[in-house]
Order: structure tokens, then sequence, then C-alpha cells
């Protein structure tokens, strides 16, 4: 760390004393804090040779506020690779801030910090270079001070040059991520200067340790005093403790204080903390910072699985790449959260950042909501899986990325393991063993109250060249049969399923007769539940089975929770004769792995794992029931249920009783370690039922009783819109998001299963249109026009706040349609 001019320290105080309000540095909270440094940036794609100069005219640049990711906003091409979503991800652009701090700022360590750049970022200030990061994901802080004018105009610029073939999916492009100028004093806590560790809880008290980083620039050592405050979450100190301690330039102090009858995370209630670390020097505040965490305890038992708080939990997780569907990969906390509640709702408690390190916010949600995660740092190591991937860096930076990554997160309750890889191709190699054990032993060394992991998709390899031995805990990608196996030949393993199924469909697409591989006429996938995509894909059902059997296995991930833009599985051929890969199917664009589409709509597998990841009474039927020209015929209906039988009715008359788990249905399962052959189901019920127009109703019955019940009604023509907003009040913050379903129903009121009605939408007042999407895989409509094409009766309007407080007001229409008004309150 450099070391600034030397400076009377008691003048200093006097100097920055006003300042002190905006020198909160938090590193968990990064929406919300006070050093945003979002606001008013130019943008221009394209290069430009002298775009690092103070003098170069950028008037005529776009200007925006970050985060901003440039490839959602298009255009679709099919000369664009459809495995990154089939938009421009790569190229060079460049982004410009002009900014002026004052000149009391004086002796001040100013620093830029980027929770992440897609990617390679060159930074330069006032034409200076001040550095660089090539990996995308991660996040950086850079030290201004030196080029830094302060009472006049300053320029930040930055450089991003994203290749294609770089990423496997869709990355996004862009300061995606959340930027910060942080203005400190000589003696403040840096970037990541805490470190939260609960070594022993019980009901009566916690032992907290906190090692805080203390850096000292002032160039003489100093005696600081360090007061550590535990809130709880309604703010009332809980414990204290102070240290006096010399600094010289930087010291690492730990401390260990008691919370008394400690509030524990879970995830049922998943309680947090703060730590307010207040630095002081002769009675005058220099440095406060926030660090939230969590008390609680995580065990991993070869017999009884993953442990929180002593208790045991089966990890029903997911997979998911970062976008955000139509919003792209400019990160929105509401985005976020609203994606995992969706999933939480689904009966899921874990998440597997696949396959890099996630946003705060990703982990900010996730400790609020009881979410346990997986974070994940790498997709490749020196073996390259895309041209452009990380292996080009990984020699140069593998070591500080990792570390950052930790450092970063470490303190975050809901986050359970570190992976190290995912489908690394070393795991066939015979030193494979060697990197992973140095990346193990990095983890380890940044924090070892954390196990670390990989995601195996090799069998039996890592186990031959002891890869596997390296890492604390084995996932295994799409291996559902050998999860006794490893345990039993490898007797002080702990196994797990990273990533299971990977089956694919598109939300609200049937096909008659049922089919088992996907068809290419529209490039939809049916959602009768048993289309596998890769050969490797299985049925959720056959993991079920597997984990039944294998009790031990601490639990599942599927591929994925959301659709993703990009990795445009069946229909993802590769054609060399394009500008890249993956283009043969074209316009499929994004996944069909997940049981929600791309715009969060559940999709009926959605509700497949909410009858075996949940507990309240539920019941699902499919298909939908508009079948004209088929009366009749004989139409297959399915029900999930987590209840115990469940009775089919169409208008009125009974089909029967099935009982879960006595009745089962057959369905195709072939994968590459299964026999290919039908497999029996114990998870769905199914009927053959006659069409006949009306309503499909099934009830769930426990113990005999009615529990839960369903109903889908066949549908007259399109007649009217209708609107539901997520929520009717949002902040005036300028950030905030109300996620707005659109439908098309009928007179009565029904959902028009296959209309595919083009909407228009208005948005006037005090915000702005955000995204629209339908979840149709093989949209290339923009996800940021006013005008959207239902798919399957529904489509997706998401709007913005302003930064004052009113009304939104949408309407939404469309021809020959009774339009609809909704009005969400910014406040
Ligand atoms: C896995 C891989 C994922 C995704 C998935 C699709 O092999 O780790 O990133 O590609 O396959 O099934």
């Amino acid at each position: 760390m450099r070391a600034l001019k030397p400076f009377s320290v008691a003048v200093l105080f006097l100097l920055v004393a006003s300042f002190f309000s905006c020198e909160v540095s938090n590193q968990s909270v990064s929406v919300l804090d006070d050093q945003n440094f979002n606001k008013n940036w130019l943008f221009s794609k394209g290069s430009f040779k002298e775009g690092s100069s103070i003098v170069f005219d950028d008037s005529a640049w776009r200007s925006l506020n970050l985060p901003h990711d440039w490839a959602i906003e298009g255009p679709f091409d099919k000369k664009y690779n459809a495995r990154t979503g089939g938009l421009p991800v790569h190229g060079e652009a460049w982004y410009r801030k002009h900014f002026t701090i004052s000149k009391d700022h004086q002796g001040k360590r100013i620093s830029i910090e980027f929770d992440g750049a897609m990617n390679e970022a060159k930074v330069w200030l006032n034409g200076e270079y001040v550095g660089e990061r090539p990996y995308g994901y991660i996040g950086f802080e850079l030290d201004l001070t030196k080029h830094i004018k302060l009472g006049e105009e300053n320029v930040i610029a930055v450089q991003l040059f994203p290749k294609d073939l770089a990423a496997r999916w869709y990355s996004g492009a862009g300061i995606y991520r959340n930027v910060r100028l942080k203005i400190n004093n000589p003696i403040h806590i840096p970037q990541y200067g805490t470190y939260i560790t609960t070594p022993e809880v019980s009901k009566e008290k916690a032992l907290v340790n906190i090692a805080t980083t203390i850096a000292n620039l002032s160039g003489v050592t100093s005696k600081v005093h360090l007061k550590t405050q535990i809130k709880d979450a309604a703010g009332a100190v809980v414990a204290e403790h102070s240290s006096e301690i010399d600094v010289n330039t930087e010291s690492t102090t730990p401390i260990q204080i008691t919370v008394e009858n400690p509030k524990l995370w879970d995830i049922k209630n998943p309680v947090l903390y703060k730590a307010v670390s207040t630095v002081s020097v002769d009675g005058h505040v220099t440095d406060e910072y926030n660090t939230d965490f969590g008390i609680r305890t995580i065990e991993f038992d070869r017999e009884n699985g993953f442990l929180l708080n002593g208790n045991s939990v089966e990890l029903n997780g997911v997979c998911m790449h970062h976008d955000q569907g139509p919003l792209g990969a400019a990160i929105n906390y509401r985005a976020k959260q609203r994606q995992m509640q969706i999933m939480q709702d689904m009966g899921v408690n874990a998440l597997r950042t696949s396959h890099n390190p996630p946003s705060p916010e990703i982990l900010k949600v996730c400790d609020e909501l009881g979410i346990v995660v997986i974070v994940e740092a790498f997709d490749e190591w020196k073996m390259g899986k895309v041209e452009n991937g990380y292996n080009k860096y990984f020699d140069e930076w593998h070591e500080i990325d990792l570390r950052d990554m930790i450092k970063r997160d470490r303190n975050h309750p809901s986050v359970i393991m570190w992976s190290i890889g995912n489908e690394i191709l070393e795991q066939s190699k015979k030193d494979g063993w060697k990197l992973a054990k140095h990346l193990n032993d990095i983890c380890h060394d940044e924090d070892n109250t954390r196990p670390t992991t990989v995601g195996f998709n090799y069998f039996p390899a890592p186990f031959v060249n002891k890869l596997a031995d390296q890492v604390d805990i084995v996932g295994m990608n799409y291996w559902p049969e050998r999860y006794n196996e490893i345990m039993e030949e490898n007797p002080n393993m702990i196994v797990y399923g990273s990533e299971t199924s990977s089956l694919t469909s598109s939300r609200g697409v049937y096909h008659l007769p049922i089919e088992f591989t996907q068809k290419h006429e529209t490039n939809h996938v049916s959602s009768y539940d048993v289309i596998v995509g890769p050969p490797w894909a299985y049925a959720p059902d056959v993991e079920f089975d597997a984990q039944a059997k294998e009790p031990r296995s601490l639990g599942e991930f599927i591929w994925t929770g959301f659709d993703y833009l990009g990795e445009p599985t069946p229909y993802g051929g590769r054609d060399n004769s394009t500008n890249g890969y993956w283009n043969d199917d074209w316009p499929s664009r994004s996944s069909y792995f997940a049981p929600v589409d791309l715009c969060g709509f559940p999709k009926d597998r959605y509700y497949l794992y909410q009858s075996q990841w949940t507990e309240t009474p539920m019941v699902h039927v499919l298909p939908h029931w508009n079948w004209e020209g088929k009366e009749g015929e004989k139409i297959p209906v399915f029900a999930y249920t987590n209840a115990e039988e469940v009775e089919l009715f169409v208008n009125g008359k009974s089909y029967g009783k099935k009982v879960k788990g006595k009745d089962l249905v057959e369905i195709p399962s072939e994968y590459h370690d299964f026999n290919k052959a039908l497999y029996k189901s114990k998870y769905r019920l199914s009927w053959q039922v006659p069409y006949q127009p009306g309503t499909l109703k099934v009830v769930a019955y426990k113990s005999g009783k009615e529990v839960a019940t369903k109903e889908v009604k066949t549908a007259g023509a399109p007649a009217k819109v209708k609107l539901l907003a997520d929520r009717h009040n949002i902040k005036a913050n300028g950030e905030d998001l109300s996620f707005i379903t659109v439908r098309i129903e009928d007179e009565s009121g029904n959902l028009c299963p296959n209309a595919d009605n083009l909407l228009t939408f208005s948005i006037q007042g005090e915000g702005v249109l955000a995204a629209v999407g339908s979840g149709d895989q093989t949209s290339l409509e923009s996800f940021q026009s006013n005008k959207r094409k239902a798919f399957n009766g529904m489509c997706l309007l998401v709007v913005k706040s302003s930064e004052a407080t009113g009304e939104i007001k949408i309407e939404a229409s469309s021809n020959g349609l009774t339009s609809e008004r909704l009005i969400v309150k910014t406040n």
C-alpha cells in the first residue's frame, strides 16, 4: 500500500472533520451506501485512441447511470454467438465520468471501487493509468489519490474489451455492477477490512471473533482507538469492545466479543447483526465501517449431511447464472430479491453461484431470505473451454481473484462453501490435483471456517487421479446413480449433486401426442416435463430417487433455477460457418433448462419441485384445457402434489383418485449413466381424459381430507388485457422495480393459453420502462421496446421508479382487446 506524504495528524483531522458523514465504507451494503458513484457517466462503444485523455471530446457520448449492460440493448443477431445469447457481448467500449472533489479532502485517500466490470477493464484518471482487472465477475478497488485534482475537474475513463467466445453463457457487457468513490482519512479500515467468525455458539452465548485491519497512511505511527459495537436487527447495541493499537502502516487486530442469548441466523429465521467498527485517534473519529453478519454454526457430516445450527438441512438448491432475464446483467437489488423469492416459494434453500463470483447484492438477498450459498470462483483453470475464457488470465490473476472473492464474501452467514471450479478440464489430468490443492489451500488460508468444493462432471477420473481428494466436499454434476459408490469407496468423502437434471421445457407449450425429444418446428420444448436437453440430462424424479437412496448426500442443485440468456440447449448446435458456434438452431437464444422461464413465470416443473420441497399443501395440474378440434380425444393430464392422493374432475365428473407413490407414471429417462428405459416415477400422477371444453379440476387429499385444489378452464376468445403488479408501492430511488405480469384474458378472466397478441405499453409519471419479456426462448424482440407479443397468454413488463415521489401511470393495450390501466406509487 502506498503511503501518503506525512501529515500532522491533528491538523489533518480538523481538515477532514466536515466530511466524515460521507466516509462510511461498508463492504456488505453496496446498493444503498452513500458513496454511490453510479450517476452521470458518459458511454460509447468503439475504439478511442485518446479515450483516456482528460481533454478528449466526449460531448457526443451517451449519458447514463450505472450499473449498465450494453449487450442487453441488442439487437439480437444471428451473427452474434447464440451460446452467449445472440447479443453483442463483445467489442470495445468506453465509460467516462467528469467529477469534482472539494479541496477539503486534501490528505485523504481516494479510491474507486467497482463491484465488477465486464470485462478486461482498464482505468485511467486524468489521463494517467491507474490499473486494470480482466475478470469481469470480481470486485476491485483502485487507488486514485496520486492523480486526483482537488477543486478541479477530474476525468475517470474506463475501457472495457470483452471478446467473443469468452463465456459459455450470457455474460453481459459493461460496468454492470455498482461503483463507489471512497474518500478515506489516512487512518481507516481498508477494503474487506473485517473478518468475522463465530467459533462458539450456544443458546446462552456466542463468541464473535472480529479481525479488523486498520491502515495508516499518515506516515507516523499512531495510537488508534478501535471501538467495535455489535448491533441487533433493531439497531440496539448488544455488545461492545474497545482496544488501543499502535498502527504503523497497517495492522490487523483480532478481538473476541460475547453476545448473550444470540438470535441465530437460520433458513427459517435469518437474523442479522451488524458490527460497527469505529476508528479514532485522540478522540477524533477517522472511520466508521459497518459489516453485516450472522451468528450460526455450519457442519458437514458424512452421516448427517449439512447441519445448520446443529440441525440437519437437506440442500434443495439451484444453480443460477447472474443475468436477470430481460433486465440483463446490470445488477439490480430488487431483481435479485424477486428471483430468489420465486425460488424460495418453490422450496429452494440453497444457491450455487454458477460459475463465478456473485454480486454483493445476491449475497445480501440470500443473507436476508435465509438461503445458503456455494460461492463459485471459476469455470476454467489453465485449460480453456472457450477460446477467450478465464484460462487466458489464470496464471496471472487466479490467486488475486480467489483471495479477493473470499475476503469480500466471508462475512456472509449465507455462504457455506467455496467452490474452486466447475467441470474444470484438469479433472482428467494426471497432475490436475496439484492445482486443486493450491486453490484449496488459498481458500483455507483466507477462511478456514468453510469447506471447499468442486463440481465434477467426469467419473471416475477425478477419483483416480486423486483430484477429488484435494477438496473438502465433492460435488457431482449429473451422476445421481454414483453417490453411494463414491461414499463407499472413499471413506472420508461427503458428496452432493452440484448440478442435476437439466431437463428442458418452454412455458405453456404442450405438444400432443407427448414428445420425448424436442420438435424443431417452433424451437420450443413441450412442457410435459419429459424432454431432456443434453445427453447427460435426466428428469428431476431420477434425482429425487437418488437423494432418497443415498440420504447421506447433502442434497442437490438443479441446473438451473431460472432460464438464462445463452446456451439455448436443446437447440444449440454448432455452426462454424457463422461467427462462432451454436447458431444452427437460431432464433433460439436462451436456455430451456429451468422450472421458471426467463421472466420468472413458473413452468409446470416448478410445481414438481414444490411438491417435493414444500409442506404447505399444494396441487398442480397440466396441460391447459383449450384443445379445440380434439373433442373426444384422450388428453394426457398430469398432477403434482405434496399431498397423498389427487382426484381429477372434468366438468364435475370424476376420473378417479390416484395415490402418490403408488400409481406410478412412466417417463423416459435416457442419460449416460442410467438404463435407457422407461422410468417409473412416484412423483407424478396421470390420467388420460377425453377432451371436452369446460373445467379441469384437481383435488388433493391428505388422510382423506381435501387440502388443496386447482382448476383450469377452457378460455374463450381473447377479450382483455390484465395487469398484475408484484408491488404497487416502490421506492422513489431511481432503482426500484415493479414487475407487472401482463395476461391476455377472455371475457370471464380466464387466461388465454395460446394467445400471442401484440401489446403496447405507455408509461408516464415517476417511472420508466425497464424491460419487457415473455419467456419465449426464441423471441428476437427487443427487451427495451414498449411493444411485446404475449407468449402463451403472458408477458412481463418491468417499470423502474424515478427519484421523485408520485405515481407511475401504466397503460397496456392491444388491438381488439379492452386495455388496462394501473398505477404504481413511488415513495
Ligand atoms: C454443465 C455445465 C453447465 C451447463 C450445463 C447444461 O455441464 O456445468 O454450465 O452447461 O452442463 O446441462
